[in-house]
């Protein structure tokens, strides 16, 4: 997502232990662990119709981030109540939750929380409309080295993100919307804050998470929709090559929803626009939205 495309201003804030709070005054002590060494997890989610999409599996992601980061164990129940009162407080209908669980200060580390409800970032559905093109980026480690490496954090989702900002950075100044993250073998891996999916035929291909990358919530989705719906889902390794020469290419993350991906490294994927699958599988996410 470019910078133009940037949330807005925090519409609320909620505190654990204080509940809502002035989201313009600060409200982490400047030696929190999550400020001097990135050590937080974090989820980010989609409110529709002013309600969280599959909260309860977000915060059940945000449990095992924190466990391999090593932070106290968040109390998801305190959690569940604090995401309520922030999007109560918000008062709007569509917009983004993050919940974010540090390992607290420094000289106590006893975890502090908080939900924050932003505005969803401008521009979503002209992205969607038109697609985005992607720039692989290497990652100079193997995939499988990162799965047995928890020290990596493979598949962790913490606020220790500056790499995926820098290869987002990097794809833009290239002239792409977004990077794609491949493993030192060169298999295909991830986007900085999305799955990545492609089809043949009828069978749509995801990597696997053993590869390391984030168990997303909207793949999980997806997952069910794409078979409920005729396809076959196949999860795998993937070089950058069978993506290349697909019938079509989409990302998935909880925001951007599912975008279709119109060309890598400069070659035009499918027919140069978002494809069927991802035009219906956005359509069935909406659905379970709504559901
Ligand atoms: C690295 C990475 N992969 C995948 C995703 C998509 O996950 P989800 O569908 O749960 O938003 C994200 C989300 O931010 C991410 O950061």
């Amino acid at each position: 997502m470019s910078p133009a495309m940037a949330p807005g201003r925090p519409l609320a804030l909620a505190v654990l232990g204080h509940g809502v709070v002035d989201s313009e005054q600060p409200h982490l002590f400047a030696d929190d662990e999550a400020v001097l060494r990135g050590r937080a997890a974090f989820e980010t989610m989609r409110i529709y119709d002013g309600r969280p999409f599959r909260l309860e599996r977000h915060l059940k992601r945000l449990v095992s981030s924190a466990a391999v980061l090593g932070l106290p164990v968040p109390d998801a129940a305190a959690f569940s109540k604090l995401a309520a009162q922030a999007v109560s407080a918000a008062a709007t209908s569509e917009a983004t939750l993050r919940v974010v669980w540090t390992a607290g200060r420094e000289s106590e580390e006893d975890g502090a929380g908080f939900a924050l409800v932003t505005p969803l970032p401008a521009g979503l559905d002209d992205l969607r409309r038109r697609g985005i093109a992607l720039t692989p980026l290497q990652l100079a480690i193997g995939a499988h080295a990162r799965t047995a490496s928890p020290w990596l954090l493979p598949g962790v989702k913490s606020t220790s993100y500056a790499v995926n900002m820098a290869a987002q950075q990097e794809a833009r100044r290239r002239g792409s919307d977004d990077a794609l993250f491949l493993s030192l073998e060169g298999l295909v891996l991830e986007g900085p804050t999305s799955n990545i999916w492609f089809r043949e035929g009828r069978t749509l291909h995801t990597p696997a998470l053993d590869l390391g990358i984030l168990a997303g919530v909207t793949r999980d989705t997806l997952i069910g929709a794409a078979t409920a719906r005729g396809y076959d889902v196949a999860e795998g390794a993937y070089e950058l090559d069978r993506l290349v020469s697909a019938d079509e290419v989409f990302s998935s993350s909880s925001v951007r929803e599912v975008v279709g991906v119109v060309a890598i490294d400069g070659s035009q994927i499918g027919g140069g626009a978002p494809g069927d699958a991802a035009l219906e599988l956005q359509q069935a996410l909406r659905d379970a939205a709504a559901g």
